[in-house]
């Protein structure tokens, strides 16, 4: 479908009161770049794989999405829970006091203008998830996290679940 037409009839159902607003889901920096020629500069959030092992966007979408003043929703924040056990997320998480995927989550929403959506199914990891808003990770934790999961080099397409 043309992103212009999809534009439109997201800005006609904003008009008419049925939707308060809408965003995208999986747009890499060039498609957004498209969405904007498009008349979609009414988008408020794109939707993204952005975690500890999917840090991509770094590169180029992040900083566009900045740029463009567009919150980032970072969808599989835990990897699917596999980030919920690492080396060196279970070191920093026994200094903090916190668990793996806290640790995982927190790192995620290190950045201003991003929000996480992380899945729980359990009452338990819903307030376990809340609770890592409030965690700040040291200079060093980030380096470590760094160390441990590194930024790519190049850039890369986005990835996708
Ligand atoms: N736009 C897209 O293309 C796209 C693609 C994929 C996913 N999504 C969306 O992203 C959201 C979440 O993604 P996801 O389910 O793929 O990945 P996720 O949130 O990274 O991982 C969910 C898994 O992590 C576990 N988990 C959650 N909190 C935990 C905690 N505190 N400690 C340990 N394990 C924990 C959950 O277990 P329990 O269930 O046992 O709590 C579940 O198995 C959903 O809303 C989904 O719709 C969007």
């Amino acid at each position: 479908m043309p992103l212009a037409e999809t534009v439109e009839a997201m800005e006609a159902l904003k008009s008419a009161g049925k939707i308060r607003h809408w965003g995208v889901s999986n747009l890499d920096t060039d498609d957004m770049d498209e969405l904007v020629a498009a008349g979609g500069d009414g988008c408020v959030t794109d939707q993204v794989l952005y975690n500890l092992v999917r840090r991509g966007p770094e590169l180029d979408l992040l900083p566009w999405l900045t740029d463009h003043k567009v919150p980032v929703m970072a969808y599989s924040p835990v990897e699917q829970g596999r980030l919920s056990s690492h080396p060196a997320l279970e070191k920093i998480a026994a200094e903090v006091g916190a668990t793996s995927a806290q640790v995982a989550l927190s790192w995620t929403l290190r950045h201003d203008g991003l929000i996480a959506i992380p899945k729980a199914s359990s009452i338990a990891h819903v307030r376990e998830n809340r609770a890592a808003a409030d965690i700040v990770l040291s200079d060093a934790d980030l380096a470590t996290l760094d160390a441990a999961f590194p930024r790519p080099r190049d850039r890369r397409p986005l990835e996708m679940l």
